[in-house]
């Protein structure tokens, strides 16, 4: 699903090298956790596997980075929205609207449903999730794990092939971590490639079905 060869990444402006000859193979079905200290690239290797990097963040990239057989350089992330979806470590700032129910409908209508499909997605979505009971509450006004599964419904709505999550349960309670946790569980059953980022060595290897420690470049 993801393959990614001989890639190493220098953000612009900077002469160090964030990643350093990567060699990753993700099949398809994969529930890779990613681990290594901080500084050591996840974040920057969760944005390559989207297009993220190169096309928001520019730099020197070398090597290739393949998503679903599309090379990530040539391919517009347009397109390679449409098959990896990214929830962001800092949610907050990429929350587009102020409610979550309009969050899940906003991406779907930004996919090209209309509004009344959208609609009827995002409830089933919401049902899911158990957070229907948000509905009508301010974003803002929720907790952190209210908000991540809103970031969560509204990511996977669109159907991606592939999910990447950056830290997703970093501010969370013990139990908000499992919650978490379990409903990516279920995800990954359904088919979801998932590869996370997580501090949290107990989780990731209970969930994970596979581990990858990005080295400090
Ligand atoms: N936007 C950026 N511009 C320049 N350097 C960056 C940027 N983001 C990250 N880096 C650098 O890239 C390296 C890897 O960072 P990052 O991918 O955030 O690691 P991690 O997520 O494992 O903490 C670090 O040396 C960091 O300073
Ligand atoms: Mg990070």
């Amino acid at each position: 699903m993801i393959k990614i060869e001989k890639f190493s990444f220098k953000y612009k402006g900077t002469d160090k090298f964030a990643l350093h000859d990567v060699n990753l193979d993700v099949p398809a079905g994969a529930f890779l956790g990613l681990s290594g200290v901080s500084g050591s690239g996840k974040t920057s290797l969760l944005y390559s596997c989207c297009g993220v990097i190169p096309h928001f963040y520019k730099g020197d990239f070398y090597g290739s980075v393949k998503l679903n057989g599309l090379d990530t350089v040539e391919t517009p992330i347009a397109e390679l929205s449409k098959i990896a979806t990214i929830v962001f470590e800092d949610m907050d700032s990429a929350f587009s609207t102020d409610y979550p129910e309009d969050e899940i409908v906003f991406g779907l209508r930004n996919f090209g449903h209309t509004k009344s499909e959208a609609e009827e997605i995002a409830a089933g979505n919401m049902k899911e999730f158990g957070i229907e009971d948000l509905r009508g509450k301010q974003i803002r006004s929720l907790s952190g794990g209210q908000k991540r599964k809103t970031a969560l419904a509204a990511a996977i709505a669109i159907k991606p092939k592939v999910l990447l999550l950056d830290e997703p349960t970093g501010e969370l309670d013990p139990e908000a971590k499992v919650q978490v946790f379990e409903i990516l569980r279920k995800l990954n059953a359904e088919g979801l490639t998932i590869i996370i980022s997580e501090r949290n060595e107990n989780l990731l290897r209970k969930y994970c079905t596979s581990e990858y420690t990005v080295q400090n470049a």
